[in-house]
C-alpha cells in the first residue's frame, strides 16, 4: 500500500479543507466587491461641499424657480451622473434615436442657449439674481445641471458632458414621481440611488435589477402616463422672477391634452410622440382604429429645422450646439446623419397628418369669397402648441384666375426680413413688453402681458373614435 503524499494527506483533513474554501471564497467576493463603485455617501450637503452655491430663494428650496427635486431634496453628486454614452453601450439603437432628438439638445441648441444668456443677463428681472432665476428655464432644459449644483454664479462644480446633455436617458428613467400641472419640472429623480447599481459587471449580472432601477414601464407606470411629460410641457412664469402676479401661463400642452378626447380615451403623449411611425399611428386613430403601440426615442415633434440635413454640416451642428454624445465611439457620422434624416422625415410625416384645410370659394355679384377652414385632425392638444409665441401657425393663401395670374396673395414669408406677411391669419400668443409692443426674442423675464392673435386650434370633440373610454376620474 502506497503511502499518502504530502498534499493528498492536506486534503484530507477536513478543517484544513473548510478554511481554504473559506478563505478562496472571501477573496473572491473582495474581489468582486471592488468591482462596485466606493459605497461612500453621495449625498452633497451644501455648506459642507458647495459653500458658494448661490440660494436667493432659501435653503429649503435649492433648485427653485424649478420645480425639480430629488428625495432628500438634496442636490445630486455630479459625479453620479451617467451620460448616454454609458447607456449607448448597451441600448444603442435608443441612444442613436435619442441623439437624433430635440431631447438631446434641450440645453445646448444655439437658440436656446442665447436665449437663456439675454434672460439671465440683459432683461430688467435679471439685473439680480439673474443666473439662479435661470434655474426656471433650466429645470427643464438642463434639468441636471440644475439638480448638481452647476447653475450658479461662482464655478463650483465640474460640467460633464453627461450633465449637459439636456433631457437624457436618466432624466426619465430615474423618476419617482411628476406634477404636471405644477408643471417647470415638477418631477423627483433619485439620480444618486441609481448610481451604486450602475457598474456594468453588477447590471450584466443582475439585469432585473436595473430594469426595476430604470423604471421599465413594467415597474413604473408612470412611464407609460403623460404626467411624465407634462412636468416639463406645462410652463408657468413664477412670481419670483419678476414679482408678478398672477404666475403667467406660457405652455399648456399637458392641460390641453387632458382636456381633450385622447386622453378620455387613454391616449398618452407616448402613444404618438414615441411610435415608431408616428405619422401612421396617427393617421390609424383618424381612421377609427386601434393601432399598436410601438416604442422609439426619436421624440418626433415640429422642430424640422434642427433635423434637416439639407443644411450644410457645420451649420446644423452649430444650430445643434455641437455633435452628439457618442459619436465616433459607439457610431460614426454616416450612420448619425441618416438616422437624423429619419427623424426629420418622420416630422414632416407628423405635421402632415396634423391640420386639414378645406377652402371653400363662392362668387357673388362681381365678388369671390373664399372661406378657408383649418381643423385640428391629428394632434392630441391644441394646434400649435408649446410656447406660442415660438411655436405659431400661419395661413398663406393664394388665389390665381383662370390664367394662372395671381389675383390675392396673403401671409407669404419673406425670406429677406425672416418674416412672414404681417397681415397673414396667425395662431400665435404675443409676448408684449411693458410698452404693449410684441416681443419676439423670447424674454419671457420681461414678459408684461400675452396675447392670442387667434387662439390656438382645439382637438375635436369626436375623435379618436374606435378606442375605449378611459377609467371614470381618468386623467386626475
Ligand atoms: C452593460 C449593459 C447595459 C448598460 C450599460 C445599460 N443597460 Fe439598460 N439594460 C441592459 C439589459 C441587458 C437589459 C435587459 C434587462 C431585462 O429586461 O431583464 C436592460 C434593460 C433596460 C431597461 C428596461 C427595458 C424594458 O424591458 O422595459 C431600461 C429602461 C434600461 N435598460 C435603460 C438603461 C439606461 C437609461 C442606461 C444608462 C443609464 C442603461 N440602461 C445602461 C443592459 C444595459
Ligand atoms: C423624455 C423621456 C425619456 C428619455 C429622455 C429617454 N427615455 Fe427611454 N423610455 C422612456 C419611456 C416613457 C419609455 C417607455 C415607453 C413605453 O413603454 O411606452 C422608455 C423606454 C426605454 C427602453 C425600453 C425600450 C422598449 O422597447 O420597451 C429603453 C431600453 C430605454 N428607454 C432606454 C433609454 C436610453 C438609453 C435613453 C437615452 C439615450 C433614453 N431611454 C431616454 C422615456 C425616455
Ligand atoms: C425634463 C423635462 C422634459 C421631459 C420630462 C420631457 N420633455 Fe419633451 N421637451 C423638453 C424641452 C426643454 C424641449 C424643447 C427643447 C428645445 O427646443 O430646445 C422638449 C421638446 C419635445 C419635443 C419636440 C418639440 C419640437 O418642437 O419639435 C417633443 C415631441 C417632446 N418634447 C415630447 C415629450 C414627451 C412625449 C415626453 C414624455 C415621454 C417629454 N417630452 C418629456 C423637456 C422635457
Ligand atoms: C394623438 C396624438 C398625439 C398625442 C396624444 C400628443 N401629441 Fe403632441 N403632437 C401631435 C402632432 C400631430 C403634433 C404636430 C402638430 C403640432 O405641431 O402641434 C404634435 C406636436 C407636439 C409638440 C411640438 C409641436 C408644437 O406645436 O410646438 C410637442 C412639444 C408635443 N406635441 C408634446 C406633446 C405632449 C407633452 C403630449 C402629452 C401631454 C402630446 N404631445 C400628446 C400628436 C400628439
Ligand atoms: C416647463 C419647462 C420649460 C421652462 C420652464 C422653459 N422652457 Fe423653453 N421650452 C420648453 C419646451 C417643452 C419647449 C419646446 C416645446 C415645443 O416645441 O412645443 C421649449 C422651447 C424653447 C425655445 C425654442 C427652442 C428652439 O430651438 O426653437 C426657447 C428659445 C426656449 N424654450 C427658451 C426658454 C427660456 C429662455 C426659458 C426661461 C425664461 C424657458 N425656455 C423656460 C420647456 C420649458
Amino acid at each position: 500500500m502506497k503511502k499518502p503524499c504530502l498534499p493528498e494527506r492536506f486534503f484530507a483533513m477536513p478543517l484544513t479543507r473548510f478554511l481554504l474554501v473559506f478563505a478562496a471564497t472571501l477573496l473572491l467576493a473582495l474581489a468582486l466587491a471592488r468591482l462596485l463603485p466606493q459605497q461612500t455617501d453621495l449625498s452633497v450637503d451644501v455648506e459642507r461641499d458647495l459653500p458658494l452655491y448661490s440660494q436667493p430663494f432659501g435653503k429649503a428650496r435649492p433648485f427653485y424657480p424649478a420645480e425639480l427635486t430629488t428625495p432628500d431634496g438634496k442636490l445630486i453628486n455630479w459625479r453620479a451622473v451617467p451620460g448616454a454614452r454609458s447607456c449607448g453601450e448597451c441600448h444603442l439603437q435608443e441612444t442613436l434615436e435619442w441623439a437624433t432628438s430635440i431631447h438631446a439638445i434641450s440645453d445646448l441648441d444655439l437658440v436656446y442657449d442665447s436665449t437663456v444668456r439675454e434672460n439671465n443677463s440683459a432683461s430688467q428681472a435679471g439685473k439680480a439674481h439673474g443666473l439662479e432665476k435661470g434655474r426656471w428655464c433650466e429645470g427643464c432644459h438642463n434639468p441636471l445641471g440644475v439638480l448638481a449644483g452647476a447653475v450658479t454664479p461662482a464655478n463650483s462644480v465640474q460640467e460633464t458632458e453627461a450633465m449637459e446633455e439636456g433631457t437624457s436617458c436618466i432624466v426619465c428613467h430615474a423618476v419617482n414621481r411628476a406634477e404636471p400641472l405644477a408643471g417647470n419640472g415638477a418631477l423627483e429623480m433619485d439620480i444618486n440611488g441609481v448610481f451604486r447599481y450602475g457598474h456594468p459587471a453588477l447590471l450584466a449580472a443582475a439585469p432585473s435589477r436595473h430594469a426595476k432601477d430604470m423604471r421599465a414601464r413594467r415597474e413604473q407606470p408612470l412611464m407609460g402616463d403623460s404626467a411624465l411629460c407634462g412636468a416639463c410641457h406645462t410652463e408657468i412664469r413664477p412670481t419670483a422672477v419678476n414679482g408678478a402676479t398672477p404666475p403667467m401661463n406660457l405652455q399648456d400642452t399637458y392641460d390641453e391634452w387632458r382636456h381633450s378626447p385622447y386622453a378620455k380615451a387613454g391616449v398618452q403623449c407616448q402613444d404618438c410622440h414615441m411610435s415608431r411611425e408616428p405619422a401612421a399611428f396617427v393617421a390609424a386613430l383618424k381612421r377609427g382604429e386601434t393601432p399598436k403601440k410601438t416604442v422609439s426615442h426619436r421624440f418626433v415633434g415640429n422642430n424640422y429645422l434642427l433635423t434637416e440635413t439639407a443644411l450644410p454640416s457645420s451649420l446644423l451642428f452649430a444650430l445643434r450646439g455641437g455633435s452628439p454624445p457618442g459619436l465616433n465611439r459607439l457610431y460614426d457620422r454616416k450612420t448619425f446623419m441618416a438616422e437624423l434624416e429619419k427623424t426629420h422625415q418622420s416630422i414632416l410625416a407628423l405635421l402632415k397628418e396634423a391640420a386639414e384645410v378645406e377652402v371653400t370659394a363662392k362668387a357673388l355679384h362681381q365678388e369671390l369669397r373664399v372661406q378657408v377652414a383649418v381643423t385640428n385632425a391629428g394632434a392630441g392638444h391644441a394646434l400649435p402648441t408649446g410656447p406660442l409665441d415660438q411655436r405659431y401657425l400661419w395661413l398663406e393663401v393664394e388665389v390665381k384666375d383662370r390664367f394662372g395670374a395671381t389675383i390675392f396673395h396673403q401671409g407669404a414669408f419673406d425670406a429677406v426680413k425672416g418674416e412672414e406677411d404681417p397681415s397673414a391669419v396667425r395662431w400665435m400668443k404675443e409676448v408684449r413688453d411693458i410698452h404693449g409692443a410684441p416681443e419676439r426674442r423670447h424674454i419671457l423675464f420681461d414678459a408684461h402681458t400675452l396675447h392670442y392673435t387667434r387662439k390656438p386650434i382645439a382637438p375635436p370633440p369626436n375623435r379618436p373614435r374606435g378606442l375605449p373610454r378611459a377609467p371614470a376620474g381618468y386623467p386626475p
